[in-house]
């Protein structure tokens, strides 16, 4: 599974507890986070770039976009291109939120990339339900994440004003709409009020990782040790101690990975 730096770590944490045999193999870009202000052509060679790479040298037998800007930049054409399975988080988090809503208001809130293409807007008009979603791109939550500052007053009042568009609709559930944001969610639900759900996606694609293994017949015999790898494009020091604090103890070791 990849992100674009310790997002993706809460879909790791997810995959790990649902499914203790697999082994994961976690590929954190921090060395060219963020990917939210990129173009989507860029972010989208990058995704086919780390793809290329978890199958050819590491083997995979199935991949997690744990990224949202990424899945909405790339996955229908990594799913083309490539012959192992392609999971992301972006329907899942769609279809958690959709269960969770009373009053058919649904907000999400991503990166500006994942905002701007419409992926969540198009994921909820292909389930057909009656549900008003309202957007709301938050720049700048990313970086407090990826600097390890979660519950800040600077991060608190970044967050009222990102989420005052979803906070005037009147939703009842709030979508993280990029893995990041999990780690943020004491500060934004502290902004939305007790009477808004939060919905992350990680666990809602889990469930999803584990439908495929067992459809596809690929899932892990019990009782072998699972061995999981770290690799980060960045600085590895910082991404074992951030991620060790964010993710927990299987992150022990982590592995610098310089492109060719
Ligand atoms: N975790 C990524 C996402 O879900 C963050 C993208 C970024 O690096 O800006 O969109």
């Amino acid at each position: 599974m990849f992100d674009s730096g310790f997002g993706g770590l809460t879909v790791a944490r997810a995959v790990i507890d649902l499914l203790p045999n697999e082994d994961v193999v976690y590929f954190g870009d921090t060395g060219r986070y963020p990917y939210g202000p990129r173009s989507l052509d860029e972010v989208r060679d990058f995704a086919r770039q780390i793809t290329t790479m978890l199958v050819k040298r590491h083997d995979v037998k199935l991949v997690v976009v744990a990224c949202n800007t990424a899945a909405a930049a790339a996955l229908d054409s990594l799913q083309l291109e490539f012959q192992v399975p392609v999971v992301s988080v972006i329907e899942p988090g769609v279809r958690a939120a959709m269960a969770v809503t009373e009053n058919g208001r649904v907000g999400v809130i991503g990166t500006v990339g994942t905002i701007g293409s419409g992926a969540y807007q198009r994921s909820v008009e292909a389930h057909g339900a009656p549900v008003v979603l309202t957007c709301a791109a938050c720049p700048g939550f990313v970086e407090f994440v990826e600097r390890g500052e979660l519950d800040t007053e600077q991060v608190h009042v970044l967050a009222q004003r990102l989420l005052a568009p979803v906070i005037d609709a009147g939703v009842d559930t709030l979508l993280l709409g990029c893995t990041h944001y999990p780690f943020l969610a004491r500060t934004i639900s502290d902004v939305m009020g007790r009477q808004v759900t939060l919905v992350s996606s990680a666990d809602e694609t889990a469930f999803e990782i584990r439908a495929t293994l067992e459809r596809t017949g690929m899932g892990r015999t019990p009782g072998i040790p699972c061995r999981h790898r770290f690799l980060s494009s960045g600085d590895a020091s910082w991404f074992r101690d951030l991620g060790r604090r964010l993710l927990g103890p299987e992150l022990d070791v982590v592995e610098a990975h310089a492109w060719d």
